[in-house]
C-alpha cells in the first residue's frame, strides 16, 4: 500500500504518531503531508519531536486565515501533490479544517479517504469541527471509529455498515506512549515536573480554553476569566494558553490584577501536558481530546461546553459537562477536594492497540 497521512493542527499529531510507528514495521509505503494550519513550534514541531514522528515529506505552509481561506489554500496546495503521488489511500484525522479540506480534494480525485476518529457528533452546528466531522464522514471510504456510539451515529446517517470499523481511540495509544516516555526520560518533561514540585501533586487545577464560543465573544471571555480569578483566590490554577485565547485576552482583559495563584503559561509540549494532567486535582477544559485523556488517567474533568461529541467520557469516564454554569463548577471543585468525584471505568478498545487494529483493517480493505 502507498499511504498519505494528512495532518495540520495540534490535535492531529498525537493521532498520527502511533499509526505511523505501526506502519513503519510493515512493508507499506507512507508519506506525511503537513498543511501548516498550526505553525508555531509549540503548536507543531515539539509534537513531532516528542512523539517521534518523521518530519513531513511535504509542508503546505498555509498558516492562519478565515475558515474559507484556510480550507481553500489547503485544497489548492494539495491537489498537485496527490496527482503526483497517486496513493492507494489518504488518511485524515479528527475534525480540524485540514481534515475536511484533504478529504474533499481526495474524494474528487477518486482517491479513497480513511477517516480516523469518525462518527463523533456534538450536534452543535455553531462548532466548525461539527461541520468538518459530518462532511468528512459523508465522503470517506473507510470510517474508523473510537467507540460504539460513533458507529451508531454513522448508521443513523445512512452510511453503510461495511465501511464502518470500531478500532478504538488512537489518542490513547499516544497517551500510553507518553506515560512511558515520562517515566523513562523524566528530563523530557522537566517543565511539568518543576510545576508539580512547586505546587504539589493533586494541588493545582489545570485548564485549557480556546473554543470560539468561549473566547471569541467578549462577554463570555470576561465571565470566564472572572470565574478563573475567583477560583484562583483559593486554588492554584495553571492555564497553558492557546494562541487564539492569548490574542483575545490581550484585546479584552487586563490580567495584571489577577490573583498570584493564577498562572498563565505558554502552550506546553505533549509530555509536559500529559504529566500535568495526570497529577492535577482536576481539569477544566473546552478541548475534545482532553475529555478522553482525563477519563483514562482517572482525573476529574469539567468541560466548559454545553455539549460533547464524546458522550462515552460522560458515561464511563470522568467527564462532566458544565457549560458556563460556574456556580455549579465551584461546587464540583469542592467535591473533588473532598474526594467525591467520578472515578471512571475502562472504556472498550481504549487500550493502546488501536494503531495495530487500523493496520489490520487497511490490509483487509485495500
Ligand atoms: C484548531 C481546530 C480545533 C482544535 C484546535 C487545537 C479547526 C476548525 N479548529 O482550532 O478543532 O481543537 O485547533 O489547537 O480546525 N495560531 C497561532 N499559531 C499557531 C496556530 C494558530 O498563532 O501555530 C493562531 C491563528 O493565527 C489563529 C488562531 O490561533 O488566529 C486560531 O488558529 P486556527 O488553526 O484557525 O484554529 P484553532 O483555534 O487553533
Amino acid at each position: 500500500l502507498k499511504i498519505l497521512h494528512i495532518v495540520g493542527a495540534r490535535p492531529n499529531f498525537m493521532k498520527l504518531a502511533p499509526l505511523q510507528r505501526e506502519l513503519a514495521h510493515t512493508t507499506h509505503q507512507q508519506k506525511i503531508i503537513h498543511t501548516g494550519q498550526h505553525y508555531d513550534s509549540q503548536m507543531s514541531d515539539i509534537f513531532f519531536e516528542e512523539l517521534q514522528i518523521t518530519p513531513p515529506d511535504y509542508h503546505l505552509g498555509v498558516g492562519s486565515g478565515s475558515h474559507t481561506e484556510q480550507t481553500a489554500k489547503i485544497m489548492l496546495a494539495l491537489e498537485p501533490i496527490l496527482r503526483a503521488e497517486k496513493p492507494t489511500c489518504v488518511i485524515v484525522y479528527g475534525d480540524v479544517n485540514s481534515t475536511l479540506a484533504a478529504a474533499l480534494v481526495s474524494v474528487k480525485m477518486q482517491i479513497p479517504v480513511v477517516h480516523v476518529e469518525a462518527g463523533l457528533r456534538s450536534r452543535d452546528f455553531t462548532m466548525p469541527e461539527e461541520i468538518n466531522r459530518l462532511l468528512t464522514d459523508q465522503i470517506s471510504t473507510l470510517l474508523l471509529t473510537p467507540s460504539q456510539d460513533a458507529n451508531e451515529n454513522l448508521l443513523r446517517e445512512g452510511i453503510s455498515a461495511d465501511k464502518i470499523h470500531c478500532v478504538g481511540n488512537i489518542m490513547i495509544d499516544s497517551l500510553f506512549f507518553a506515560l512511558q516516555a515520562i517515566q523513562q526520560f523524566p528530563q523530557k518533561a522537566q517543565k511539568s515536573f518543576e510545576l508539580i514540585k512547586k505546587f504539589g501533586e493533586k494541588k493545582y487545577i489545570l485548564s485549557t480554553v480556546h473554543r470560539p464560543s468561549n473566547v471569541d465573544d467578549k462577554e463570555s471571555l470576561q465571565r470566564l476569566f472572572a470565574f478563573f480569578a475567583e477560583v484562583a483566590r483559593e486554588n492554584v490554577v495553571i492555564l497553558p494558553i492557546h494562541p487564539r485565547t492569548r490574542k483575545q485576552l490581550e484585546l479584552n482583559i487586563d490580567i495584571s490584577a489577577f490573583p498570584a495563584n493564577f498562572h498563565i503559561i505558554e502552550p506546553l509540549g505533549y509530555l509536559d501536558f500529559i504529566n500535568l494532567q495526570k497529577n492535577a486535582l482536576c481539569v477544566l477544559t473546552d478541548s475534545g481530546g482532553i475529555q478522553e485523556e482525563t477519563s483514562v488517567l482517572g482525573v476529574a474533568c469539567f468541560t466548559l461546553r454545553k455539549n460533547t461529541e464524546r458522550p462515552i467520557t460522560l458515561e464511563l469516564g470522568t467527564n462532566t459537562l458544565i457549560g458556563d454554569n460556574y456556580e455549579l463548577l465551584f461546587q464540583k471543585i469542592q467535591q473533588v477536594k473532598e474526594g467525591k468525584s467520578k472515578k471512571g471505568e475502562n472504556i472498550p478498545f481504549w487500550d493502546g492497540q488501536t494503531a495495530s487494529r487500523i493496520v489490520n483493517v487497511l490490509e483487509r480493505y485495500f
